[in-house]
């Protein structure tokens, strides 16, 4: 509740105002009766027509009063709710940005996506409602009772009678709605998460023509979602039925009881008629106030899922680091036992007790088969996620000790999945360094190899790439990720499988220009293929998350048992092929 209260005090005059002008709305609603009583028995009964005109007159002004309230009242209600939803919004995007992988991992994309939209827009909802009626709707049924009462006391009573009824119906309507609004959150996480990877994975699925597929998957996924909501909203419809009832049997019995007083002539038509309308506005508020009681409910369970996103304890931050100054300058760096496991509760280790030194300015092959651990193992060194055991120094400091800022941005990785945005080639090599100069970006480019090609190009680095980055080719998307990375000049680089499209004469000018080119940067080149990495200062071959070797691809070849198997396995195919 907390995260409201910030939004409430900053558009204090839209949360004010809105109730406000309801109430002065409200306050419209039971007089209207009572003049309109007055016409009947005053004015109607007797003829006296200039009597039944002032009043009407009135009648006219007190509508127009209410209508320009109800609308005041209604656009500041629409403002505040509309406010506050984007304030928490924000909250919750900034939120996100500080999620680790992991975190990201735990919560789904989905399920992000729904409690960011869909979460929020319950909580706005609520605030509208709420705002609107919170006031108005009890002093209207304050208003309603006493005005009644004053009419007719002893057919007040009646009205006494049926508030327990509708008390009971609304009790059991939202015991048995609110379990039903989580699952059918939960329902649309699904769908979103479906959703979010069909979409982005559109190529592989139109390459596989798994289009039937996916669709089915959907369709599953959209049933449920109905039937949640269905479960969910239907309960919501007995809303209607219950004060319908409430209504009727209270009027008929209001007009039974008054049928025979106005016949021995102890009441009058008019105190009938405007006992009917405070009946009726009683019943209303009664049912506005059960509405702001359901719209509660579901924002209630909107809010807690919101909630678990912004109090989620961000596994990894540099809140305890000691050296946040510190900048990555030398490029040292030393893995001590590090052992890792992406689950938790998982006997098997990822990463089982490394060991392990570079030295600044190395070029470090990192070879092994797929699912040796690799990749994780260079996730350690800028922190995308955390070791379990052991510790990972750059520069002998261990990451933990750099702030996050410094540590990522002395660190350049070219991740196995990377991904290049919609715009112009340069505007994507600038997301490396927004400050560079269109000679750096060429200079990035002749070291990566991508120059040749972005001149062929009819716009040069004004080339529009498309959507992430569709109408370049696979190797021409690897060669501009390097130059991206190389134009934040990193002290440390990392390429993950980062030229497996690229040929083997291509590759081979890459490395040759890091090693020219890059002398003072540590180079550490992930690869499937030994002829990427043999000529590299050191080799560390990984199998099954252990360092098995490490060395010049001599020494290893002498050596390492499984680095000669890979070796022999390569070579067996070059000769095929
Ligand atoms: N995000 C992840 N969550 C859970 N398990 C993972 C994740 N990434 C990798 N793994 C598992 O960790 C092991 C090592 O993976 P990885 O480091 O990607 O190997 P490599 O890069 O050598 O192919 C594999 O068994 C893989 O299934
Ligand atoms: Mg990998």
């Amino acid at each position: 509740m907390k995260k409201y209260v910030g939004y409430v005090k900053k558009y204090w005059y839209s949360f004010l105002l809105g109730p406000f002008f309801m109430v002065l709305e409200a306050c419209g609603e039971f007089i209207l009766p009572y003049i309109n009583a007055n016409i009947i028995d005053k004015g109607a009964a007797e003829g006296n027509v200039p009597y039944i005109l002032e009043n009407g007159l009135y009648m006219v002004l007190l509508a127009a009063f209410m209508m320009l309230t109800g609308i005041l009242g209604a656009n500041f209600a629409i403002r505040g709710s509309t406010r506050l939803a984007a304030g928490v919004r924000r909250d919750v995007f900034k939120k996100i940005q500080t999620y680790s992988f992991s975190n990201i991992d735990d919560f789904t994309t989905g399920s992000l996506i729904t409690r960011i939209t869909n979460d929020v827009t319950q909580i706005q909802n609520f605030a509208a409602t709420l705002l609107r009626g919170m006031f108005r709707s009890p002093i209207m049924l304050i208003g309603a009772l006493v005005m009644s009462f004053s009419l007719k006391r002893e057919l007040a009573w009646v009205i006494f009678a049926i508030i327990p009824f509708m008390a009971l119906g609304i009790f059991l309507i939202i015991k048995t709605a609110s379990p039903r609004y989580v699952k059918m959150q939960e329902a649309l996480d699904g769908l979103n998460n479906n959703i979010g990877e069909t979409v982005t994975n559109q190529r592989v699925i139109k390459s596989f023509v798994r289009e039937e597929y996916e669709i089915e998957r959907f369709e599953g996924r959209n049933s449920e979602l109905v039937e949640k909501s269905t479960s969910a909203l239907k309960v919501m419809l007995f809303m209607m039925p219950v004060s319908a009832i409430a209504i009727n049997v209270t009027t008929l019995l209001v007009v039974w009881i008054s049928g025979r007083q106005i016949m021995v002539g102890d009441m009058t038509i008019g105190t009938l008629t405007a006992f009917i309308t405070y009946l009726t506005q009683i019943l209303t508020a009664l049912n506005f106030l059960a509405n702001i009681i359901l719209q509660g409910t579901r924002a209630a369970a909107s809010d807690r899922r919101i909630s678990e996103v912004l109090n989620a304890k961000v596994d990894l931050n540099d809140d305890n680091s000691s050296e946040k100054e510190r900048r990555v300058t030398k490029g040292d760096i030393e893995f001590r036992g590090v052992s890792f496991r992406y689950f938790k509760n998982n006997t098997e280790k990822v990463l089982d007790n490394i060991n392990l030194k570079i030295e600044g300015g190395e070029l470090v092959g990192i070879i092994g088969s797929t699912g040796s651990g690799k990749t994780t193992l260079v996730s350690m060194i800028p922190r995308l996620y955390d070791v379990d055991e052991g510790e990972v120094l750059i520069d002998g400091v261990s990451v933990k000790d750099y702030s996050l800022f410094n540590l990522r941005e002395g660190i350049a990785c070219v991740l196995q999945k990377n991904t290049l945005f919609a715009g112009t080639v340069a505007e994507n090599l600038r997301w490396g360094n927004e400050h560079a100069t269109d000679g750096e970006l060429e200079r990035v480019c002749k070291i990566a190899q991508a120059h040749s090609f972005v001149s062929s190009f009819e716009d040069g680095y004004d080339t529009e790439i498309g959507r992430e980055g569709s109408r370049l080719s696979g190797g021409q998307k690897q060669r501009l990720c390097i130059a991206r990375a190389l134009l934040k000049s990193p002290a440390i680089i990392i390429l993950d499988d980062s030229t497996s499209a690229v040929d083997t004469a291509t590759d081979a000018s890459i490395r040759r220009a890091f090693r020219e080119e890059l002398g003072g940067v540590t180079k550490l080149i992930i690869a499937q293929r030994i002829q990427s990495v043999m000529d590299a200062d050191k080799i560390v071959v990984l199998d099954e998350g252990r360092v098995v070797g490490v060395g010049t691809h001599k020494e290893l070849m002498k050596k390492c048992l499984e680095y000669r198997e890979i070796y022999l396995s390569q070579k067996d195919e070059e000769v095929e092929a």
